[in-house]
């Protein structure tokens, strides 16, 4: 493929890390090189925009990273990059460098100062959905979502040990955000009693009675997931108001926290990462900006950055019956 426009792109990681951002950072990097065009690492985010923290990166510098969680560039939130200003001073940056385009690796928050920046002074910009939380329209997964469920899920897993042992009620509380993808896939996934999402209404009555109804079947442990934007009440909150009601439960709460950020990205994510970074120079190279690379039904496509932003990524709500119907 012919490349007669683009001669220096910029890559970034900004927002939560996830696991996988490395290996998108490779792939950026080495899909640019590959089609002679030169790249430079913005190290902590939009900060090192304005900053000027640029380093010249060769094929050699993204070796031995694609196995590695985190991200090599580091991340940060900047409020700097907030202020008119401070996206001038960027621009400047970029302009100096002779930076052409930009590869913006996070989420939503990501994605918006992307576009304002884009928008501003004419910066082409492509961003790569890069989030534990699934949260973003545009793709069916995120870079770091496989990786965090199946973190989640082995954390759950040994839980289970311990709350059959002692015949206990656990809550389990896992990140998200304020989606629920995460609790919804490791709560089925760990075959949890029942699993509250933001974006299902929940009550207290519907809840105590599925304990009822699970101690009624024999059940004398169970895992409940919650999910760390639930409407209804905080993790602790409903094991307390639990306790209440069931005075004799054994109840225990576990918030699994940054675990689900850190460690090795899963096969899945690694391949997903590959094909985002690649997808995302290649669109750079057509000339597109203002979109993001994802994959839908393992195709790649652009979404525009507005709608990744604007538009929800819907849960699957016949998971939800799935998880009800096996917690039989
Ligand atoms: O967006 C990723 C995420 O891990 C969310 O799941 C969580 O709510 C948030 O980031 C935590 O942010 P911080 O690392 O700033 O505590």
């Amino acid at each position: 493929m012919g490349n007669h426009k683009l001669k220096k792109i910029g890559v970034l990681t900004s927002g939560g890390d996830s696991p996988g951002m490395n290996a998108a950072i490779r792939a950026v990097v080495r899909t640019a090189l590959y089609h002679g065009v030169e790249v430079i690492g913005i190290r902590e985010g939009y900060d090192g925009l304005v900053q000027a923290k640029f380093t010249a990166m060769g094929a050699r510098s993204v070796s031995n990273i694609i196995d590695l969680g985190g991200t090599i560039l580091k991340s940060a939130r900047s409020d700097a990059f907030r202020t008119e200003e401070g996206r001038q001073k960027a621009y400047e940056n970029c302009k100096n460098h002779g930076i052409d385009g930009l590869v913006v690796i996070g989420g939503d928050g990501t994605f918006t100062g992307a576009q304002i920046f884009s928008e501003e002074h004419g910066i082409k910009v492509i961003g790569v959905p890069g989030t534990i939380d699934n949260d973003i329209f545009g793709t069916d997964s995120t870079i770091g979502f496989d990786t965090a469920l199946n973190t989640a899920m082995d954390a759950i897993d040994k839980i289970r040990d311990t709350a059959t042992s002692h015949n206990r009620i656990f809550f389990i509380e896992v990140m998200g955000r304020d989606a629920g993808f995460i609790a919804l896939h490791s709560g089925i996934a760990t075959g949890a009693v029942d699993i509250l999402i933001p974006e299902q209404k929940d009550s207290f009555e519907e809840f105590y009675k599925t304990l009822e109804e699970s101690h009624k079947r024999g059940k004398v442990s169970n895992i409940v997931i919650v999910a760390e934007g639930e409407q209804l009440a905080t993790t602790y909150e409903l094991a307390d108001k639990t306790k209440e009601k069931f005075p004799n439960a054994d109840i225990r709460v576990s918030v699994l926290g940054h675990i689900q950020r850190g460690g090795r990205p899963s096969c899945a994510d690694r391949v997903l990462a590959s094909r985002l970074g690649y997808g995302a120079v290649i669109g750079l190279m057509k000339g597109l900006t203002n979109v993001m690379a994802g994959l839908r039904s393992n195709q790649l496509v652009y979404t525009p950055i507005e709608d990744a932003i604007k538009k929800h990524n819907e849960i699957n709500k016949e998971l939800l019956t799935v998880g009800e119907v096996l917690a039989l």
